[in-house]
């Protein structure tokens, strides 16, 4: 790597930051492409937060991601913000357009990006059933609304957040029905199952081997399974889906398609097809 004087700087704010993957796989696309720029990772505390934004424009920063737990909080930090992240409420991708800080989230345009290469679906007409109502299935919700699902169903433990967004989504995309569930003993009804195309677990569950509970006999055999949580083993949820014959995939795919969304965003550059998810397989497999 020759690091000069015109050397561009990316990298990402988080707290912790030292776990991340993605500056194993920002690197290798930008040294694939001899793009003159270096992605480093930057431990930047809550309170130093609005430091930190300010330094972009000090040091000319080319652009950040920003993960956990600063990606609500640096909204009002920006100068502007993409429609589909206000709506989100979140920003994971920050560009440095001469000084204007512009906020974007992409992690919604990676999950399309992983059901299409990891399961050959497109949200088209498909109805949909998401698992939690954070920030992640905010994020999952304007991508599939998005991109023309007709029905979108959230499932969560408070059922009360479910609602909210569900009625919160709902006036922004004429197009798609959103409805709530509660879990009955951890698990959605059979309602919400019904005649579904495709199941998606925007929770943390499963990151520690936990099993998330679903009513695997109404389940449609031709349902897929996205499970946003990643383990080097299998998440609990993509093993008991493919033993009850469903294709299902995890997270890593969502994780390459944001960081391939993000390196378009500064660069104005096609990623190599397929690298990033390489180079996070290759991490993986070698812990
Ligand atoms: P993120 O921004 O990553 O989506 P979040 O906003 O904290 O994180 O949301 C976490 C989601 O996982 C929530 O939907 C949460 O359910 P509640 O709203 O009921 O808290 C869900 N979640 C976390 N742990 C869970 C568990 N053990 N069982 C069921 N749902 C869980």
């Amino acid at each position: 790597m020759k690091i000069d004087g015109k050397t561009q700087i990316l990298g990402i704010f988080g707290d912790p930051v030292a776990h991340s993957l993605s500056p194993l796989m920002q690197n290798a696309a930008l040294c694939e492409l001899a793009v003159d720029a270096v992605y480093v990772p930057f431990h930047v505390r809550p309170v130093d937060l609005a430091g930190a934004v300010n330094a972009l424009r000090a040091l000319r920063i080319r652009g950040v991601n920003v993960t956990v737990p600063h990606k609500e909080a640096v909204l009002p930090l920006l100068d502007e913000v993409d429609p589909a992240a206000r709506l989100i409420g979140a920003v994971n991708t920050i560009v440095n357009r001469d000084g204007r800080l512009v906020g974007y989230n992409t992690d919604g345009l990676g999950l399309l990006a992983a059901l299409r290469d990891d399961l050959q679906f497109g949200p088209r007409g498909k109805r949909v059933l998401l698992l939690g109502a954070g920030g992640a299935c905010r994020a999952a919700l304007a991508a599939l609304a998005g991109a023309g699902a007709v029905e979108l169903r959230l499932a969560n433990r408070n059922p009360a957040r479910a609602e909210a967004l569900a009625a919160g989504f709902a006036s922004h995309f004429e197009g798609t029905t959103f409805a709530a569930f509660p879990l009955d003993d951890g698990a959605p009804p059979v309602s919400a199952v019904a005649e579904v195309d495709l199941i998606v677990n925007t929770t943390s569950v499963g990151l520690k081997g936990e099993e998330l509970a679903l009513p695997w006999a109404a389940i449609p055999e031709r349902a897929r399974v996205y499970d946003m949580v990643y383990r080097r083993e299998g998440t609990p949820l993509c093993l008991r889906a493919r033993e009850n014959g469903h294709q299902a995939a995890d997270g890593l795919g969502m994780l390459a398609g944001q960081g391939e969304a993000a390196f378009r965003l500064w660069t104005g550059l096609e990623p190599p097809f397929g690298l990033m998810k390489r180079r996070l397989l290759a991490e993986v497999s070698d812990q």
